[in-house]
């Protein structure tokens, strides 16, 4: 009865995210994707915007629920009873970040594991920030967001 907390920006959720949490439902009784506030970043899309479409798009799938966040990971994670946190590794390159981001949040809740799913290697490139570019540049991102992001992004660029 372990629930996971998958937490991200999601600015916005793609295929790479959505096989993750996917996969994620087969191991864990429910899967709270939480989507940070991450206003550091600037997104594109906010809060609100962020969560209401990964809530569209994730709506099939069963024990899943998508909640925004603006506070720490591990606060969160524990008002959720999640003792898990889930993180998708999509190349070497990741893990110097995700081992320091791991790290700390042993350190503030050592209750709390960090858990990673190596990502499908067709979305091994993917990045919100590079869909974003190739979508704003005119280039064809269908194979990478589903149908209702592709939407919403096509609105919000003009
Ligand atoms: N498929 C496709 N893309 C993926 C992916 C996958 N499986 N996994 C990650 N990515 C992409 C994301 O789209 C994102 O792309 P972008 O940078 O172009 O937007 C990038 O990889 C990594 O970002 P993301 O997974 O969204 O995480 P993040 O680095 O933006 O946020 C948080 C990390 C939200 C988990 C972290 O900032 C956090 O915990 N914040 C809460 C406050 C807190 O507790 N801080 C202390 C932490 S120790």
């Amino acid at each position: 009865m372990v629930n996971a907390v998958y937490p991200g920006t999601f600015d916005p959720i793609t295929n790479g995210h959505i096989d993750m949490v996917v996969r994620a439902t087969k191991m864990f009784e429910k899967v709270i994707v939480a989507v940070a506030d991450s206003t550091g970043k600037q997104p594109l899309f906010n809060l609100q915007e962020r969560v209401e479409l990964a809530s569209r798009v994730l709506s099939d799938l069963p024990g899943v629920e998508v909640i925004g966040f603006n506070t720490l990971l591990v606060d969160f994670a524990r008002k959720h009873n999640a003792s898990v946190i889930l993180r998708g590794l999509r190349a070497v390159s990741d893990y110097e970040y995700e081992f320091q981001l791991a790290g700390m949040n042993r350190n503030l809740a050592p209750d709390i594991e960090t858990i990673f799913l190596t990502t499908a290697e067709n979305y091994a490139f993917l990045s919100s920030s590079l869909v974003k570019e190739v979508s704003r540049l005119g280039g064809d991102v269908s194979r990478f967001l589903p149908q209702q992001v592709i939407a919403e992004i096509k609105k919000k660029l003009g």
